[in-house]
């Protein structure tokens, strides 16, 4: 089934039907990695364009697209001299899009993934814009909840940590927002609390939610999505310092409990380690989720 869209740029673009249709693919992927891959991306290439520095993204979205047969081409970093040169950002969409089919871009400000969207003539994804949206990661994350719980509807999130610049979970929450019956938990300090752009969304549909600072409310959930404070997004260090390790999920606080535990990753500290080993920690399976994920959503862009 081809999406309602043509450029992802926001979680809040797709309807019920995108997100059944790209859960049941990604589904369908997982047996296509296990039998080595196919060739329905042949021909195709997938430029990825990252001002902004990413391990899991960039990888799993190469990764998806040699699984189907496809290529990539790739800027990042001192390899960007259109940044150095002064290239507008609309420009450098338009002259990518002669050399590829898709472009997957990551980039530090808000807003840069609608302008890019805006102008290209081939589908655009945004792979994360600045403390704005990263609805591949959603997506993904999405999956590993239905994965793991065996559905969606229903269900009690937690989402602990930088909810302020954290995009993973703006994203997330407006795409949960197509489920029935959620309810919320935010667990932050008051300086990194929910955006009121996505509290406001929850208002709006009437989704349940709650604000706190003690990360025992987030305990009894059904999935605990930790999240690491956003360095980069802090202009004065010492408040960084202060916030970074305000939230330390320990084994021992999950003694008897079944919440499912995940996280975009990085993590810098905010899981120990002697988590990892209880059946509540799903956080490298999620991001293992990632390919299948991003193959899914590739192959439906380009179909
Ligand atoms: C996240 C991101 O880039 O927003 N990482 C990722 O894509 N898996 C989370 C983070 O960097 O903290």
């Amino acid at each position: 089934m081809p999406l309602s869209i043509k450029h992802l740029t926001s979680t809040k673009q797709l309807t019920k039907a995108d997100t059944d249709a790209i859960l049941a693919e990604a589904a369908a992927m997982e047996k296509v990695i296990a039998k080595g891959g196919d060739d329905r991306l042949h021909g195709k290439i997938l430029a990825a364009l990252f001002y902004e520095p990413s391990t899991r993204t960039r990888l799993s979205f190469e990764a998806a697209m040699q699984r189907l047969g496809g290529q990539i081409v790739t800027a990042d970093g001192f390899q960007f001299s259109s940044l150095y040169k002064g290239e507008t950002l609309e420009d450098t969409i338009i002259m990518v899009s002669g050399y590829a089919d898709i472009i997957a871009m990551r980039h530090p400000e808000q807003g840069t993934a609608d302008r890019a969207a805006a102008v290209s003539p081939v589908p655009f994804i945004n792979a994360g814009d600045g403390p704005g949206q990263h609805p591949t990661q959603a997506l993904l994350d999405l999956y590993t909840i239905q994965k793991e719980r065996g559905s969606i509807d229903g269900l009690h999130i937690a989402m602990v940590g930088d909810l302020k610049y954290g995009r993973t979970v703006h994203s997330l929450t407006y795409l949960l927002g197509l489920y029935k019956n959620l309810r919320f938990t935010y667990v932050s300090p008051d300086s990194l609390k929910m955006p009121e752009k996505v509290s406001s969304f929850l208002k709006e549909k009437n989704i349940p939610y709650e604000e706190v600072t003690d990360l025992h409310a987030g305990l009894d959930a059904d999935v605990l999505y930790m999240t690491r404070v956003q360095k980069e997004r802090f202009d004065d260090s010492a408040e960084y310092e202060a916030l970074k390790l305000k939230y330390i999920l320990t084994a021992d606080h999950l003694k008897g409990k079944k919440v499912t535990v995940m996280h975009p990753l990085p993590r810098v500290g905010e899981i120990s380690t002697d988590v990892d080993a209880l059946p509540n920690a799903a956080y490298f399976r999620q991001a293992k989720n990632g390919v299948p994920v991003r193959m899914a959503l590739l192959s439906m862009l380009l179909q």
